[in-house]
């Protein structure tokens, strides 16, 4: 699946998130899913094995933090990527807005079964109710 020719606004994405820790599908290019997602607390301690993961926040502060070398502190504009295979866990003491780039069969919660554990179908049903792959919306 793909939606190429897609063209949106990211902070319209963002408007659409009404669920904390539930990323959205905005876009997949080249079998990547750039997602948008709104966070808040604390995620579960996971890792992800064969994929590194893409962070940029656009509001507000991430701390990504991790059990075998120092934690990342993201502000707004920072980046960052998550090697694979490293454990980590994301936290934000207020909600932030996070814009994650990942290989499409990457599960958010990695290896770790959680009840915070979103399906990639779940992150991408907007995109199939309009019709998957039309670029108009
Ligand atoms: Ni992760």
């Amino acid at each position: 699946m793909s939606n190429a020719g897609v063209h949106s606004n990211l902070d319209k994405e963002f408007a659409a998130v009404s669920e904390l820790w539930s990323p959205r599908v905005v876009a997949i290019a080249n079998g990547q899913h750039v997602k948008v997602a709104k966070v808040k607390g604390e995620f579960v301690w996971h890792a992800h094995a064969d994929e590194d993961e893409f962070f940029l926040v656009r509001k507000g502060t991430l701390t990504i933090h991790y059990r075998d070398r120092p934690k990342v502190v993201l502000r707004e504009g920072d980046f960052h990527v998550v090697p694979r295979g490293a454990e980590h866990m994301t936290a934000a003491s207020e909600e932030c807005w996070v814009v994650l780039v990942e290989p499409a069969a990457t599960q958010h919660t990695g290896e770790t079964k959680s009840d915070m554990a979103k399906s990639i179908e779940a992150q991408m049903a907007h995109l199939q109710a309009q019709g998957g792959s039309d670029p108009t919306r």
